[in-house]
């Protein structure tokens, strides 16, 4: 199926799979309160046009830990994809490739990393570990991501437990049930109730891949990443889908981006994108890249490996028409005062 816009693959995406599959993917936790407050956010931002600005020569490349990419537009890590496509993470990973991108996957992922890369030979890869082992489980995730030669190594800090999302709950439905599966289950789920931020350590000390954090939201957990030395920090709540009530991706880069400016510490943030303007949002709020998830899934839905290049390719093009439309000439034009709240 053909789309050119993303809301366009979202209907076609839900036309093709079943309703509860689809349901599954889009769900957030709860009743869904924070997963809309991340659209509602994005959404209440204005962005203040300045016009006259030579924007004939925008650059959207940018460099994520030395390789470089077409634009800030990362994949970010979903679990399970092989609901949506019979070789999930494999099709999906052959997409960000075309689309020069990095695509990141996790330890909740249903092809194994090793299997991934047999097939993306040449695709930039990072690696998600949520801590659901202990350490020598952990150190064996580290090194098959060093193995599989992946640019960067995610620690997922922020989904501790299965979520309570009521549209999966009253459906019945169980991810687990469907799709095949090559990589093995994490072995001990539990484990992730016991680490706290000497893992960080541990981690650090046993690898030179840089280590990005995924699910920060707050001052305090961003000034231990400074602490710690992190190389990046990834804004998330996770699209929503693990703590409900909690606050979106606007409020937290709004409250601490800043100070993580200063300490020189790379920005990533997620949740809600679906425009080029979006990212125009949280760019002007610190950003250096963002990722999209459930797009991604659409498009690999709709059309397999060349609908998730296709999703990334619209991004870019409509986050460069926002740019030269609005008034801006370079990724250094991006910066807060450019927005009304
Ligand atoms: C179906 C699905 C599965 C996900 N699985 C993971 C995962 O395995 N690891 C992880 O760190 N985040 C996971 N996430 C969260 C995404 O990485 C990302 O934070 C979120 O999807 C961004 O919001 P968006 O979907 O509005 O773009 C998942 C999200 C979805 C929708």
């Amino acid at each position: 199926m053909e789309f050119v816009t993303l809301r366009e693959a979202e209907l076609f995406a839900k036309k093709k799979i079943k309703d509860k599959t689809f349901q599954w993917l889009q769900s957030g936790a709860e009743d869904n309160y924070t997963l809309d407050k991340n659209f509602l956010d994005l959404r209440k931002i204005k962005i203040k046009p300045k016009h006259l600005n030579k924007v004939g020569n925008l650059d959207l490349s940018k460099n994520f830990f030395g390789k470089k990419i077409s634009s800030p537009v990362l994949l970010a890590p979903m679990g399970h994809q092989t609901q949506f496509h019979k070789n999930g993470e494999i099709e999906t990973a052959l997409g960000v490739e075309k689309a020069k991108s990095i695509a990141f996957f996790s330890t909740q992922g249903r092809i194994s990393l090793n299997d991934i890369r047999k097939k993306n030979k040449s695709t930039n890869l990072g690696w998600t570990i949520f801590p659901f082992g202990d350490e020598d489980w952990i150190l064996k995730e580290i090194k098959s991501a060093e193995k599989n030669k992946c640019i960067a190594l995610i620690i997922c800090i922020d989904a501790n437990v299965r979520s309570w999302r009521y549209n999966d709950r009253e459906s019945r439905y169980d991810a687990r049930k469907f799709g095949r599966r090559t990589n093995p289950l994490p072995p001990n789920p539990k484990k992730a109730l016991s680490y706290d931020w000497k893992l960080i350590n541990f981690i650090k000390k046993n690898t030179k891949l840089p280590i990005i954090l995924k699910g920060i939201l707050t001052k305090e957990d961003a000034i231990k990443c400074i602490k710690k030395k992190i190389d990046a920090v990834w804004i998330s709540n996770h699209g929503g889908r693990m703590f409900n009530s909690g606050i979106s991706g606007i409020d937290a880069i709004r409250n601490f981006g800043p100070l993580l400016k200063k300490s020189k510490l790379k920005i990533i943030i997620d949740g809600g994108i679906r425009k080029g303007s979006d990212i125009i949002k949280y760019m002007c709020l610190g950003a250096d890249f963002v990722a999209v998830g459930r797009p991604i899934i659409h498009g690999l839905v709709c059309n397999n490996r060349k609908g998730v290049e296709k999703v990334f390719e619209i991004l870019s093009d409509e986050l460069k028409t926002s740019m030269i439309n609005g008034g801006f000439s370079s990724y250094k034009d991006l910066k807060s005062n450019r927005l009304s709240f």
